[in-house]
């Protein structure tokens, strides 16, 4: 049988770059026998306007169902005034925690086309091609004991950085498969030198290689000097692995080497189902930009390149993927431009239909 995407378009701009996927989506069933059944269902705002929830069980039951779930955003304005328990952001958190996304890839990707984008230099940037693997359900952001205390006559802050072999394993596995498909090389960062869990995460990331992946190449870097490597020589890497906040850090500066947000893919996996493919959700890292939407201006490509991921991480589909990715850059080296990757003068910014379109072609 076909292998099922669940697509959630969500709010503002989100369907609007979601239906350009759709068609590519579709390419691939006419033109490359790779037929995908696809479900669309609601989330965030456009769940809480029909089902008064921003995510119900019966969509939270399909998306654990499906090979892979497809995002495009959530939130706006018009929802900004409901109560936290049903705010849209709650559907794509509901998402993550019952999916247990543990791990999230951020890749930074530079097309040779937007180089000069990057605040840094354009050799330092071009053909850029890393991926930062993010731990996302544990670390300092959930463990306790956490909270503001009274202590004598001040208060304090406290949170708590807490992380189990099991957690530290499953992530490092997730990325030492990751590079196998991609540059067969894994840099864990940490900070082992003040941080006791830094010393667990570096011995039990080295412990997993050498029993179970000694044919990747595994480096280890404390993060402070990782996040100076990523500034001045990011080539270096192929796949990076972190905590939950670190990883935080390290992934929003490694996306802004290349440009705009409207460029950026995510994939969140979790652990293997029955058929060996981990749980996973693609999406792209912008969110529903209630600015610009409804006006054909958002750029489609961050959406587009969640799909490609797809393509390679849940679907084994890595010819294909790269294949979306080439006409992705030679589209931008034909000097198409959505509005939001305008630098020149003169240039005439395309519409989110026509990139689509481009791409396609
Ligand atoms: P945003 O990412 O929606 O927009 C930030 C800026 O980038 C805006 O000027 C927007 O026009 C531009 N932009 C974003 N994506 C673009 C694209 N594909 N093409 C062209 N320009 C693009 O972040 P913002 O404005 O902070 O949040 C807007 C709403 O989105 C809020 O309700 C927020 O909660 C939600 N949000 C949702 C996320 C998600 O669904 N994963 C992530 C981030 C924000
Ligand atoms: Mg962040």
């Amino acid at each position: 049988s076909n292998p099922s995407l669940l697509i959630l378009a969500g709010d503002g701009i989100g369907p609007e770059v979601m239906s350009q996927v759709r068609r590519i989506i579709d390419w691939y069933g006419e033109n490359r026998s790779l037929a995908f059944d696809v479900s669309e269902d609601l989330v965030g705002g456009a769940a809480y306007d029909v089902h008064g929830v921003p995510l119900t069980d019966e969509t939270m039951e399909k998306a654990q169902s499906v090979d892979a779930v497809l995002l495009g955003a959530v939130g706006g304005p018009k929802y900004d005034d409901l109560d936290f328990s049903v705010k849209p952001e709650r559907g794509l958190l509901r998402l993550r925690k019952e999916m247990d996304l543990f791990s999230n890839l951020r890749p930074a990707q530079c097309f040779d086309a937007l180089a000069d984008f990057s605040s840094l230099k354009r050799d330092v940037v071009a053909g850029l091609d890393i991926v930062i693997v993010r731990e996302l359900t544990s670390g300092i952001y959930f463990g306790e004991p956490r909270g503001i205390i009274q202590e004598g006559n001040e208060r304090v802050g406290i949170n708590t950085q807490r992380y189990t072999e099991s957690e530290i394993e499953r992530v490092a596995r997730s990325a030492f498969e990751l590079a196998r498909r991609r540059g067969n090389k894994v840099c864990s960062m940490e900070k082992a030198n003040v941080m006791e869990s830094g010393i667990l995460w570096r011995e039990v990331v080295q412990k997993v290689h050498d029993e179970d992946y000694a044919d990747v190449e595994l480096s280890h870097m404390y993060a402070d000097a990782g996040a100076m490597q990523l500034c001045r020589w990011p080539k270096q890497f192929d796949v990076i692995v972190t905590d939950n906040l670190f990883g935080d850090l390290l992934s929003d500066a490694a996306a802004m080497l290349t440009g705009s947000l409207g460029m950026l893919p995510s994939a969140s996996l979790g652990a293997p189902m029955a058929n060996g493919r981990p749980k996973a959700l693609y999406e792209p890292v912008h969110g529903s930009a209630p600015d610009i939407a409804g006006q054909g201006k958002a750029n489609p490509i961050a959406c587009i390149l969640s799909f490609a991921m797809a393509l390679r991480y849940s679907f084994d589909q890595g010819d294909e993927a790269s294949r979306l990715e080439n006409a992705v850059e030679a589209v931008l080296a034909d000097g198409a431009r959505t509005a939001d990757l305008l630098g020149e003068e003169g240039v005439t910014p395309v519409t989110t239909a026509e990139m689509g379109d481009r791409i396609l072609a």
